[in-house]
Order: C-alpha cells, then structure tokens, then sequence
C-alpha cells in the first residue's frame, strides 16, 4: 500500500479531501473513496461497476491491455502447459503449488469427497426431464448444505476448507447426475481408480449395458479446459458468491448463487449461446450479414464469444483453446464445418473497423463448445463445464474473504423514484 493521494475539491463548499491511493502488487492504481460520504457528503455512482475494486485479492491477476492472466502469479500459458487441474485447484486455494506429496493428499482428499448422498439422486429425480442441467445444478448445490451440515461453523477453517473441497469434489458427481437425469439412465458413481476428469467422463459416459473406456484424449483435453476457467478474479459469478458470502451465508448458498450468476448468456451462458449463433448462422456465406447485425445499434444480436469488460486484448485463454480445438479435432479424425464458420467469423470482426475501435476479441468462450460439442457434451451442458471448473475460483475467493474481516456488501443507489406524496384511498383513485 502506497502513501500516494489524490486531492478532491467541492465546489460548491470549498472543503476538500485527501483520497488515499491503494496500489496493490500489479495493476492500476485504485482510489479509496470510504471517506467521500462522511467528510463531503457524496456517494459514487459506477453503475456495473466498470470502475470500481470491491475487494483486495492476492489469487488471480489480469491486465487486459496486455492479454495476461495469471493464476497466484503463474501465466497461464505454463499452467495450461505444464499443470493438472487439481493441482491448480490447490495452488488457487492455498496460495503455492504443491510438493509431491501434498498434491497426492489433495488428490486423495477430492477424490474421497466426490460421492453425494444418495437422497440428491432422489432430489434430481423431481427435475422434469427436460430441465436446464443449469437451473438443477443451482437447486441441487444450494441444497448441499441441507445434506452437509454436519461440519458448518465457518468461523473454524478446517470447517471451511472441507466445504471448499466437498464442493470441487461433488460438482463433477452433480453436473453428470444431472445429465443422466435429462437421458434417463441409471445414476453412475465416482470411481477412485480414475482421475478427476476421467472420473467425471465415466460418469457423464458410461452405461450398465456397455464397457466404456476413459478417452485420454477428451480427459486431457477437458483437464486443460477447467483449468482455463478456473478463476478470473471479480468476475459476476465471484462477485455474487462473495457478495452472498459477506452476508454470512454458508458456502454452498453463495455457490448456488454463483452458479445462478453464471448462466447469464454475457457470462458462462456465452459458451452455449456461441454453438446456438454459429447453428443460426449456419453457413460462410452469411457470416457477413451477421457482423452487420452485430454492429447495427437497432438490433439487439451481439456476436457471442467477443468482447470482455477486462480483456482489450485476445482474451489469452481463447488462443489457447483454439489451439486445442485443433488439435481435438485432428486427434479425433474429425472435421466441424462449425469451426470453419467460427475462424471466419473470427477472421472478418478482427479486420473490421467496428471491432478493431471497441477492442472486441474473441473470448473464453468463443472456441470452447467446438471442443465440448467434439467431446460428446450435449449444448445445454456447456456452461455447467463451466461452473465445475469456476467452482475452484468461487471457493477460493470466498475462502479468502472469510480470512479477511469483510463488511456484508451492501451499494448504495441514486434514488430517482416520486418524492413524497400523500396516500390515495383505492375509491379516489
Ligand atoms: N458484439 C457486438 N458489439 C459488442 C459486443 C459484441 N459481442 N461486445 C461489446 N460490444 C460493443 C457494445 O455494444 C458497446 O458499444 P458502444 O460503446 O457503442 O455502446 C461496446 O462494444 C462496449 O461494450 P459493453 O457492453 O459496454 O462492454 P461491457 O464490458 O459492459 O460488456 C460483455 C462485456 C462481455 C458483456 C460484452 O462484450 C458482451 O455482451 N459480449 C458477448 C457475450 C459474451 O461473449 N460473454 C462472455 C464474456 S467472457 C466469459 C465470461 O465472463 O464468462
């Protein structure tokens, strides 16, 4: 934290006041407004909060200018490389990697946390079949801690960290129980001898009737993509679940909301809404007059996968995951005349005066359901893949708010309503 400030005058009083500047390790210098209302008497308006820190966070770092993300300091680019999935989840939740034998502990740990009780098969069979994975999903991890609320004192952190881990563990178990709803098989169970991705694509995969074996290719392929999107600092889902979390609620309830938050087709939902644009576009040739729609102000379409609040830049895991479409596809012997149409239209925005002026790149989730779509994972499925990943960044964020002495979240508004006026009896009216 630096002494640095910046002097403020109202004009209309004359008073003025010191803000202090907080300058954290990295990133822009941020300005502490928290005497504004008690010294001159103003609140601040930053509608979606295009401006505003709600927090200090040592987990994840973004510049946006410049395209980098990293993870307690690590690019990206070598944890997508070089890491596994849990070992990121320990990283993001501890703060270090692990030594060999911690990760082998974590691992045994996550991996005798996954099963659920067997009452939540009996909860997601209420669903109708054909509900969205991602409203069961809300309802089933909300309802968590009404089957684990054997340890919930969270002012104990060991209490806290096993509903951390209870979460990464389960989530995988969850999101296929609700796949295999939709399809009507039988549940299927976790199975330790696997590892976390492989687990969970045996579970999503596998039936009574037939040997089903892991791909190693989808398993590393889905192992990379959770660690894409297993944190991105104060994000809307993060900030949802630490804006729940500031009001005490139990983790599972601030997870729940999390997951709620992420469904929005301008967060996770982008990575389904993208396969939907690229069906309704549906050929080369019409590329073109969907770029029109994009830019024409009257009309509400929006080209999905482009564009992030942070990001001015490539988006770094989109490059990534382009990459490793390709390689998928390759690997599988497959071609997806959708993945043509993406790269076009990826091709025409970047050259188009439009997009180059507002900075609009293709995001996270511009290439990723190519990926899923080649994998097997139904559409509807493509943001819960999302969220069995974020949840490691959703249980990290608000383990380190609870370590911190947070204030519940609470905004402030300019009201705009009527002022004051009389009741008017209903036979006046
Ligand atoms: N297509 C066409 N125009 C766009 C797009 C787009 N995808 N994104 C932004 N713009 C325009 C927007 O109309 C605005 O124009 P103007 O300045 O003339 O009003 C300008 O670019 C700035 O956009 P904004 O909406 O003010 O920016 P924002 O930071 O509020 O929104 C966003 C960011 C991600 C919600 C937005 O870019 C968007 O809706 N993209 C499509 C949905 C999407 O891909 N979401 C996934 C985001 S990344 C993963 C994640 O967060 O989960």
């Amino acid at each position: 934290m630096s002494e640095q400030c910046v002097i403020i005058t109202d004009e209309n009083s004359g008073n003025t006041l010191e803000l202090p500047v907080i300058s954290g390790t990295e990133g822009e210098p941020t300005l502490s407004i928290k005497a504004l209302p008690s010294t001159l008497g103003y609140f601040t308006y930053d509608p979606g909060f295009t401006a505003t820190a709600s927090c200090t966070s040592k987990i994840t770092y973004i510049d946006g200018g410049k395209g980098i993300l990293r993870y307690r300091g690590y690019p990206i680019e070598q944890l997508a490389e070089k890491s596994t999935f849990l070992e990121v989840a320990y990283l993001l939740l501890s703060g270090e990697l692990p030594t060999s034998s911690e990760l082998a502990d974590f691992q045994d740990d996550i991996t005798h946390h996954t099963m659920v009780h067997e009452k939540l098969n009996t909860f997601i069979s209420g669903f109708h079949y054909d509900a969205h994975p991602m409203a069961m999903m809300a309802g089933v991890v909300g309802s968590l801690s009404a089957f684990y609320h054997d340890k919930m004192d969270m002012s104990d952190p060991e209490h806290r960290m096993l509903a951390a881990k209870r979460m990464i563990a389960k989530m995988p178990t969850i999101a296929a129980a609700c796949y295999r709803h939709h399809m009507g098989w039988p549940a299927a169970y976790p199975k330790n001898s696997l590892n976390y991705t492989e687990s969970f694509l045996d579970m999503m995969f596998s039936v009574p009737t037939e040997k089903y074996e892991v791909s190693t290719v989808a398993a590393r392929v889905f192992d990379l993509l959770f660690i894409l999107h297993a944190d991105h600092e104060q994000n809307a889902s993060t900030s949802t679940v630490r804006l729940v979390g500031s009001t005490g609620a139990n983790p599972y309830a601030s997870v729940a909301a999390g997951i709620s938050a992420l469904w929005g087709p301008a967060h996770g939902g982008a990575n389904e809404a993208v396969l939907t644009m690229l069906h309704e576009i549906g050929d080369v040739s019409r590329v073109g007059k969907y770029i029109e729609k994009a830019k024409d102000k009257d009309d509400p379409f929006r080209l999905m996968g482009f564009g992030h609040r942070v990001y001015k830049n490539y988006d770094p895991r989109a490059s990534i995951i382009r990459k490793a479409a390709y390689e998928v596809l390759e690997e599988l012997g497959t071609t997806d005349p959708l993945m043509d149409l993406a790269m076009e239209l990826e091709r025409i925005a970047l050259e188009d005066e439009y997009f180059i002026t507002k900075k609009l790149y293709p995001n996270v989730d511009f290439y990723s359901g190519i990926i899923y779509k080649a994998l097997g994972i139904p559409v509807s499925m493509f943001t819960v893949m999302f969220a069995i990943a974020r949840t490691v960044g959703w249980v990290s964020q608000w383990l380190e708010q609870e370590e911190t002495p947070t204030p519940i979240g609470r905004p402030r508004q300019v009201y705009a309503g009527a002022t004051e006026r009389d009741y008017v009896p209903l036979e006046s009216r």
